[in-house]
């Protein structure tokens, strides 16, 4: 018999190589509507595609022959120390893949020093993660067109001691997950083959649905109508709630009630970012919501450099969207970025193992952006620049 290489499919963390290996881990563990919701891109999934594609096309040339003994991934974020040039992003519904899947989360950031973004739609309290996690927390934003709902959020935020907000702007106009609307009858029901699924995956049944019951979007849940607050009736409530109408007019008002650090989420243009910078914004987010919005849609990578030229000194500029390896976050760093948002990866390791798949996630990409650093002559983060790389978007150098 020819000999033929196998993936890992083990339960032993230490086992899984890379986070192609913990995202089969996690399939295997989580029922497919579960992991459907966590793969899935919005319609052809072309946008999805090509964030992984965009990578490719970008190439290192390395310089050789430079001692890097002594390498550090150490770095500064919003003026504060930070353990890599990462943070974990901004995902809803977190508690239906591990229980207290928010927790888990924010306490393998903050063992990597690292902030980690929670979501409005999060299934724990952001005062419930502020007193559990502890380390460098930052609140996404969605505003709903009740908006009292995002005042809510920033103040309760602001008192719970978070440090920055993500303003999401691309999600106004809900994308379709084709893939994962095959999984239910109506919103939030599930088809019986997806029902009779969960009962192929026992400790996910046990572990996350018998003992907590089906999640609930906690931190609005005060502002749904009775029967809407968990994953089954906020389907069918929560896309229709945001607000279409909402314009850069709006940041003034969301200053009137975020007292501290600022970020857009949601640019993929100069002009986008340079309006985000005079109108006082922090940051910026080059992100496409990892495919999960509009389709065939630019990867954020692809228009790092000349977004990074035009606002890096104003801004601080993060990405995401498809950063799988240690080589993408080193290509980001490389063309401008000054962290990397880290998106399914992170979820990977929590359906795979919990905190400590978040953690195992963690160090597979920071092992490798470490060893990228060394095979790129760089001993820290600030040593990348845009001479190691070749490929489209990226400035000429000698
Ligand atoms: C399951 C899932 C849920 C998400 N929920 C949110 C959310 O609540 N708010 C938000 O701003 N972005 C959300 N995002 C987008 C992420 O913040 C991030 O932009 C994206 O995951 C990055 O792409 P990647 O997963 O390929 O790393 C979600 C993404 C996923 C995969």
């Amino acid at each position: 018999m020819p000999w033929k290489r196998r993936p890992y499919t083990g339960r032993d963390l230490s086992a899984a190589l890379n986070i192609a290996d913990l995202r089969e881990a996690a399939r295997r563990r989580v029922p497919g509507f579960a992991f459907e919701y966590v793969e899935g891109g919005a319609e052809d999934e072309a946008t999805l595609r090509g964030n992984r594609e965009a990578f490719a096309a970008l190439r290192f040339v390395p310089p050789t022959l430079v001692n890097t003994e002594g390498r550090s991934l150490a770095t500064e974020l919003l003026g504060a120390p930070c353990g890599a040039p990462l943070a974990i992003a901004p995902t809803g519904l977190n508690g239906m893949l591990h229980p207290h899947g928010d927790i888990a989360l924010a306490r393998a950031a903050a063992a990597f020093g690292i902030p980690y973004t929670l979501s409005t739609v999060s299934t724990t309290l952001l005062e419930e993660v502020a007193k559990q996690a502890g380390g460098r927390l930052w609140m996404q934003l969605y505003v709903m067109r009740n908006r009292a709902i995002a005042e809510d959020i920033m103040h309760r935020a602001a008192a719970s001691g978070y440090e920055a907000l993500l303003f999401t702007t691309d999600a106004n106009v809900f994308g379709s997950r084709e893939w994962d609307k095959r999984n239910y009858r109506t919103p939030g029901h599930p088809r019986l083959r997806a029902a009779l699924d969960t009962l192929r995956h026992p400790r996910w049944l046990t572990q996350v649905l018998l003992r907590h019951g089906i999640p609930s979007f906690r931190n609005i849940e005060a502002f749904l109508p009775p029967g809407a607050a968990n994953a089954v009736g906020g389907s069918t409530i929560i896309p229709q709630m945001f607000l279409p109408t909402i314009t850069w007019e709006d940041i003034a008002w969301v200053r009137e009630h975020w007292p501290r650090k600022l970020f857009i989420k949601g640019v993929l243009s100069v002009a986008d970012a340079r309006r985000a910078a005079e109108l006082g914004c922090d940051g910026v987010v080059l992100t496409n919501h990892g495919g999960r919005q509009l389709d065939y849609c630019v990867a954020p990578i692809e228009v790092l450099g000349e977004i990074a030229a035009e606002v890096g000194d104003r801004l601080t500029v993060l990405i995401d969207s498809g950063f799988r390896r240690g080589t993408d976050i080193a290509k980001a760093l490389a063309l401008g970025a000054d962290a990397v948002l880290v998106g399914r990866a992170a979820l990977y390791g929590l359906a795979a193992a919990g905190e400590a798949g978040v953690r195992r996630a963690l160090e597979m990409l920071t092992v490798e952006l470490d060893r990228v650093l060394g095979q790129l002559s760089c001993r820290t983060v600030r040593d990348l620049g845009p001479h190691l790389l070749r490929g489209p978007g990226v400035p000429p150098s000698r």
